[in-house]
């Protein structure tokens, strides 16, 4: 795993990103479809956040969170310590390689995708993963069509990094456009793509964690970006300070796009067959 490789290492400064969401905040479309007794499989779990609140939201459904980089796995235990919630567990492994077969009501992968060259292997195996008449849910990010009011210069600099920083490493800037082919591809049905397009004003309550996450983004992935040759330490640093200024302005505006997919595991052939 290599400190400046995007699609393997998660800096630690990232993880302020992931800690402060909530599924009513961040994953409103998991959400609905949690209710006490359901199985989840968290794919990409991070530091747990989402996956300890839907696990207490489904007991005594049993819930598994799982994800790449052992970082995230050692957070998740100490925010949620083996045995506190008895029906959750966490490991470390990658989707791609899972062995899951039939056994989930739910496979969620919130943001995961994203940072996945192969994202359709990920989709197979979660699909793998999902007991017949069980749902695929996938949450993920139209990085190209984000949009800020009267961005400084600096910061659409950095931005612009990042987007080829991350197509050089081979992931998909515009994933969310693509994730109905994906779970086609798949072999699952009824796929419904539900957009989420989340603006947030300055003065709105929600404003510094929404436009907050490319600060800590600057300080976590800028890194890794830096170390790459993508971008020049002044200009990660300038990107900062005119991004944290842009913040305080009263007139602020943040638009990003995201997109959430709720797909399902076919149940058998016989059963597919319409009259
Ligand atoms: C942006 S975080 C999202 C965390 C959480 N789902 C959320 O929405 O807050 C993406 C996570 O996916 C994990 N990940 C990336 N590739 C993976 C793979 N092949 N298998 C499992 N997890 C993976 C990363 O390690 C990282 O923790």
């Amino acid at each position: 795993m290599r400190a400046s490789d995007p699609a393997t290492a998660v800096p630690a400064e990232a993880l302020g990103i992931m800690t402060a969401r909530t599924l009513a905040n961040s994953h409103p479309v998991l959400l609905e479809r949690l209710a006490p007794g359901v199985s989840l499989l968290d794919v990409g779990c991070g530091p747990g956040t989402l996956t300890i609140e839907a696990a207490r939201r489904v007991a005594p459904g049993a819930v598994v969170g799982m994800d790449l980089n052992p970082e995230m796995i050692a957070a998740a235990e100490a925010a949620c310590p083996p045995g506190e919630i008895p029906t959750l567990v966490f490991y470390r492994g990658d989707i791609r390689e899972s062995g899951w077969d039939g056994e989930f009501d739910v496979v969620n992968a919130a943001r995961v995708l994203q940072w996945i060259p192969d994202a359709g292997a990920a989709v197979a195996a979660m699909a793998r993963a999902a007991r017949p008449g069980g749902a695929v849910v996938l949450l993920d990010f139209a990085h190209v069509k984000a949009e800020w009011s009267r961005p400084p210069a600096p910061w659409t600099r950095f931005y612009q990094a990042f987007l080829e920083w991350r197509a050089g490493a081979g992931l998909d800037n515009a994933i969310a456009d693509r994730l109905p082919g994906l779970c086609a591809a798949a072999g699952l049905r009824d796929v419904q793509a539900i957009p989420q397009v989340e603006t947030v004003r300055a003065g709105e309550p929600d404003f510094y964690r929404a436009a907050g996450i490319w600060r800590l983004v600057m300080e976590s992935r800028g890194r890794q970006m830096v170390a790459a040759g993508h971008l020049a330490e002044a200009e990660r640093r300038a990107a900062l300070e005119t991004y944290t200024r842009w913040m305080q302005e009263p007139d602020a505006v943040q638009t990003l796009h995201q997109t959430a997919i709720v797909a399902t595991k076919r149940t058998s052939r016989r059963n597919d067959r319409r009259p």
